[in-house]
């Protein structure tokens, strides 16, 4: 590989997002959980570039947090991209490598594309600026590339608001991505002006301003769309959720993750599911999952901050809240709750039951509609449980408990102090039986109601 200059990337964040109708700067919209200026920054942080620098609005805590640790400057009126950019360049004198421009609300741009971009600005001496195109059906919106007759150097760039109609004609457009001579750029900038129908400073007059000096700006073209899709309204922000959706998706299936009905399978950003699980239709990931091999995760099931073990199988319709940590060959069934519990191998929760707060050893049987009774209004409290523990059915197991090794609770029973291993433990009424009594109850009925 050819050494590369040094690279600076600024990050453009500043914009309110109005059309967003939010109170969330724009960028601090999440795909997946994960705001979309952070899916720029972990793309960005593969380039390992010398200086990051965010540009963001003035009281923009929250998006000034998110960057950490990166360097945020404050773009005090929001005057356009080019202004952005300007208040970037505060933070980055002397700097003499090369300047990648990005929007914040273009967050799925890859890093193969963006190291084509900088190829483009470094082709030749006399190329200053590169510019990352691509073509659209429906280019409304979008600044137009006004391109030599060679289709790579550009002449201007013309947005929307200020095109006429043969402009208008042309399909291909601003992606919004730049790579800039970051020796020359201040100079650039210093002759913008809003002369144009938004009032703004455009960073697209730039190669207009480099070409006066017979600087070039080349033209790098992305195959498909989909990586460059902007985000202006709610309804892009959903196609780039579904965008990112299917990107994972596919990521999580190539490495060897079965998935019946993958549209129906919503993954978080940070979702990890390990080859040879099998997930079946209409499955929830939230925040911190990660699903070793072997796991079986059947339908419906909605799972949060949990490690699932190898060869366990869970549900259908399980829940598994912050905090599970699930053994290897466990089964939990249907309608099984599970949170901020340890579950120890082969362990088996396989229908209708609560574990809350509990450290559970190997090779427990937690019966049907056995719960734990973790809360009393005030405080939660830890149920201890040893290994291969039968807990039957019904059981209320009220905490704090130990029940020790090889214990065994009789069904029905609400249990309130420990119990030593090995031992039978029960609360529970003696059953009544009396002979013949509902064949009489039936009798006396009937001739009740023929009266
Ligand atoms: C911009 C481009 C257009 C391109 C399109 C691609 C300009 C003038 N136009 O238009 O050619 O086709 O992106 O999506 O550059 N921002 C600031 N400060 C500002 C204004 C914007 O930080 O003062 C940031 C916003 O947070 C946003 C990004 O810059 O992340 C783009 O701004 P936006 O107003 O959405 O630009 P477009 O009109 O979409
Ligand atoms: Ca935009």
């Amino acid at each position: 590989m050819t050494t590369r200059r040094p690279l600076a990337v600024v990050i453009l964040g500043a914009g309110k997002g109005t059309r967003m109708q939010s109170n969330l700067p724009k960028v601090m919209h999440p795909l997946l959980g994960l705001p979309m200026i952070n899916w720029i920054l972990k793309t960005v942080e593969g380039l390992s570039p010398n200086r990051v620098v965010v540009v963001v609005g003035r009281g923009m805590n929250a998006l000034i947090d998110a960057v950490k640790p990166h360097e945020t400057v404050i773009q005090d009126k929001q005057e356009g991209t080019g202004s952005a950019l300007q208040s970037a360049m505060s933070a980055l004198e002397g700097f003499d490598g090369d300047i990648l421009v990005l929007l914040g609300d273009t967050p799925l741009i890859s890093e193969d594309t963006l190291n084509t971009l900088i190829a483009a600005r470094q082709t030749d001496k006399n190329t200053g600026i590169s510019v990352l195109g691509v073509e659209l059906s429906n280019p409304t919106g979008y600044g137009r590339l006004l391109t030599d007759t060679d289709g790579e150097t550009l002449l201007d760039i013309r947005e929307e608001k200020d095109a006429n109609a043969e402009e208008k004609s042309v399909h291909i457009v601003n992606t919004g991505a730049f790579c800039l001579d970051g020796t020359k750029t201040t100079a650039w900038l210093d002759q913008l002006n809003n002369d144009n129908a938004a009032g703004e400073y455009y960073i697209t007059d730039l190669p207009e301003i480099a070409a006066r000096d017979g600087i070039k700006t080349r033209v790098a073209m992305v195959g498909g769309s989909a990586e460059v899709q902007g985000c202006n309204t709610r309804l892009d922000l959903n196609n780039l959720e579904q965008a990112a959706q299917t990107k994972l998706r596919n990521a999580l299936i190539m490495d060897g993750v079965h998935m019946q009905d993958p549209s129906s399978v919503y993954l978080y950003h940070d979702t990890k599911i390990a080859a040879g699980a099998i997930i079946e239709p209409n499955v929830f990931f939230g925040e911190g999952v990660s699903v070793a091999e072997g796991v079986h995760i059947k339908a419906f099931s909605h799972i949060e901050g949990a490690f699932i073990g190898k060869d366990t199988v869970v549900g259908p319709f399980a829940r598994l809240r912050p905090g599970s940590e699930i053994g290897k060959e466990v089964r939990i069934g249907n309608f099984v709750e599970i949170k901020k519990s340890q579950i120890g191998n082969r362990s088996k929760i396989s229908h209708l039951g609560y574990v809350g707060d509990c450290t559970m050893g190997d090779d427990v049987n937690f019966s049907c509609g056995a719960i734990t009774v973790n809360y009393d209004g005030f405080q939660k409290y830890q149920t201890v449980i040893g290994k291969g523990v039968m807990v039957g059915s019904n059981v209320n197991l009220v905490a704090p408990l130990k029940l020790d090794d090889g214990a065994f609770i009789a069904a029905g029973s609400t249990i309130t102090s420990d119990v030593p291993a090995d031992a039978l433990s029960m609360t529970r009424p003696e059953t009544q039986t009396r002979e013949g009594w509902a064949a009489l109850y039936r009798k006396r009925m009937q001739r009740n109601k023929q009266k």
